[in-house]
């Protein structure tokens, strides 16, 4: 079984991203911008969002994180995502989940202009990614597709079957298959007999959240596996939604986690953010042209 490891990804695909921060700096005269805003002492969001600054310090973007505390009114919170929509030297904006239970997240994800929002939580975004328009697309299906296309692993004609349907990983995931001309099956919690469905797919996308619910009952043999799954597990280690040990000579390649999906999503993440820059500069450049 091919190990499908998303480092050498982002290694293979960093340099054009460093060209173009480097193009938009000169460009600009100055570094693209990410602001991050953290809600609540979530140990993991903590990490996360430290782990953002550090990379997007690392590529030379710049990055601000405004931090409330769980107690925060929502309507402070909304106040500053205003400001950094209409703040012209923020390109990218992304409001780190989970989010305390008072605030309403079919709310929250409208808070965020389209154009800024680098985590594509806006349902503009999902709508545009539903029907192949252009536009900020959610980080960790990018980086599934792009982990596909760098093992050469087909997608066109293919049997693809979804496992959840978050509006985050899920459906952006299953509408870029279906773009990309895979026939898509997608499976949620309300699925019976999941094996049924799951064990038809040439290429098997799990992102349940449920530790070690994919066994060798649910895969076909010769497929390919993305375990997108991520948990700390009982002796303390990292572990995925698929029972890798299970299928290790059934699939024909499969992403570890960690180590497989991971390390993309940040990286696509850097990637909106300078894409969402660039589109904002573009934009002002041809006004000004227009204009003059
Ligand atoms: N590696 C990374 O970069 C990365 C990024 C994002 C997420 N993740 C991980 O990926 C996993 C999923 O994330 P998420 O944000 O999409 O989670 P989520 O919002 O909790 O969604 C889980 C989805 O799985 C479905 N589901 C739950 N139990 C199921 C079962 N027994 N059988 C079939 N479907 C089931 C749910 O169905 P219903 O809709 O019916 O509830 C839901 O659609 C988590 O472990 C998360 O930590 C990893």
């Amino acid at each position: 079984m091919l190990i499908l490891a998303g480092k050498p990804v982002v290694e293979s695909l960093a340099p054009a991203l460093e060209q173009q921060i480097s193009a938009f700096k000169k460009a600009s005269g100055r570094s693209p911008r990410l602001d991050v805003v953290l809600v609540g002492d979530d140990p993991a969001s903590q990490i996360y969002v430290r782990n953002k600054h550090r990379e997007a310090t690392r590529l030379g973007i710049s990055s601000q994180v405004h931090s409330f505390p769980s107690s925060a009114d929502r309507l402070d919170v909304r106040a500053l995502v205003e400001r950094l929509n209409r703040d012209d030297g923020v390109d990218g904006i992304l409001i780190q989940r989970p989010l305390p239970r008072s605030f309403s997240l079919s709310e929250v994800s409208q808070w965020v202009l389209p154009s800024k929002d680098v985590d594509a939580f806006h349902p503009e975004l999902l709508g545009r990614l539903a029907l192949g328009f252009p536009g900020l697309a959610p980080c960790t299906p990018q980086g599934i597709l792009a982990l596909l296309a760098h093992y050469k692993v087909e997608v066109a004609g293919k049997v693809a079957c979804v496992v959840g349907r978050s509006p985050i990983v899920g459906k952006p995931l299953s509408y870029m298959l279906l773009n990309a001309n895979a026939s898509v099956i997608q499976c949620h919690s309300r699925t019976g007999k999941l094996e049924s469905l799951t064990s038809q797919a040439d290429l098997l996308f799990v992102a349940a959240g449920v530790p070690r619910l994919i066994g060798r009952q649910h895969v076909r043999p010769g497929a390919v596996v993305i375990d997108v799954g991520i948990h700390r597990m009982p002796d303390g280690g990292l572990g995925g939604d698929v029972r890798m040990d299970e299928i290790s000579d059934l699939a024909s390649a499969a992403s570890p986690v960690p180590g497989g999906v991971g390390p993309l999503t940040i990286f696509m993440l850097m990637r909106n953010v300078v894409a969402a820059a660039q589109a904002r500069l573009d934009t002002a450049t041809g006004a000004s042209v227009r204009h003059s």
